[in-house]
């Protein structure tokens, strides 16, 4: 059956509670659109799991710093919604801003500590407006699990906190992050690169493994392995690093002396686009 296609968050409210009627579980994916196999795997994870799923596609506003970073946005409702078919959601729900944004939110979530590093520091108020609409999406849809990629893993902890704290009973599955075959993380903004910021793309995927290699084999010194991959994406003429870092995978803070596992993450600007990644690693035990 082809996805019921909702723009008002009252008429959402009816499906899912006729769903919930039929004692059906919830899933729900909250997606900004364009999608592609990493959304449609998460998508593939909560059919696998819920009764009802439920795709949200919105191009949120409130997390974007730069106006033509939120106007170049790939937009692509037609080809998401045949898609979200094709892998058996229920519900695409698309709202407009102002279904969302009926007036300038008096309400806003405020993340503190875990937004100070990262794409935080660069990205000022992203994380706050993710948290945001992640909190309204959540209540608009109250779904049972909520799916999220951990190429967003900055925003995969943030959600966790959120939930924690605003105490929603809604569970959090993590996905893990989808690659192309050379190595670069599947994203929407990958649609924006030209040819030659895609050839050189990948560099960042490659000194994220060539780090969490060095972890593995034993390097505790997060200067040194941070110096190397740093200095060979600094010599890719068609890459601006934005940050390379390795911190830990829950509090976010950097670690300088590593003795456990870690995670190592990154972000590059390919011309005004801007690609994020990371991956975990462990020193390996003896
Ligand atoms: O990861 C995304 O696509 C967005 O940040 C999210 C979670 C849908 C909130 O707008």
């Amino acid at each position: 059956m082809a996805a019921d296609c909702i723009a008002r968050i009252a008429r959402l409210r009816e499906r899912v509670s006729a769903a919930r009627r039929e004692d059906l579980s919830v899933g729900c994916v909250p997606t900004m659109g364009a999608l592609h196999r990493a959304h449609l795997e998460l998508i593939d994870r909560a059919r696998a799991e819920c009764g009802l799923v439920v795709v949200t596609i919105f191009v949120n506003p409130l997390q974007f710093d730069r106006e033509d970073d939120l106007r170049s946005y790939p937009r692509t409702l037609e080809r998401d919604v045949e898609l979200c078919d094709r892998h058996g959601a229920d519900v695409v729900f698309a709202p407009s801003v102002d279904e969302m944004y009926p007036r300038e939110p008096v309400a806003t979530v405020k993340i503190r500590g875990l937004a100070d590093g990262l794409c935080g520091a660069s990205r000022p108020g992203h994380f706050s407006g993710v948290a945001t609409v992640v909190l309204k999406l959540l209540n608009a849809v109250q779904p049972d699990v909520a799916y999220f990629g951990e190429k967003d893993y900055q925003q995969l902890v943030i959600i966790r906190a959120l939930v924690e704290d605003s105490c929603l009973p809604v569970r959090i599955r993590a996905v893990e992050t989808v690659r192309e075959a050379d190595g670069l993380a599947l994203s929407s903004r990958n649609a924006l690169l030209t040819d030659e910021q895609r050839a050189a793309a990948p560099a960042l995927a490659r000194e994220l493994r060539n780090a969490a290699r060095a972890v593995r084999a034993g390097e505790s010194d997060a200067a040194k392995i941070l110096g190397r991959a740093r200095r060979a994406l600094e010599a890719q003429p068609l890459l601006r690093l934005d940050y390379f870092d390795i911190v830990d995978p829950s509090t976010l803070r950097p670690v300088p002396e590593i003795t456990g596992p870690v995670r190592i993450a990154a972000a590059a600007f390919l011309g005004t686009t801007r690609l994020i990644d990371n991956l975990p690693a462990s020193p390996k035990v003896a």
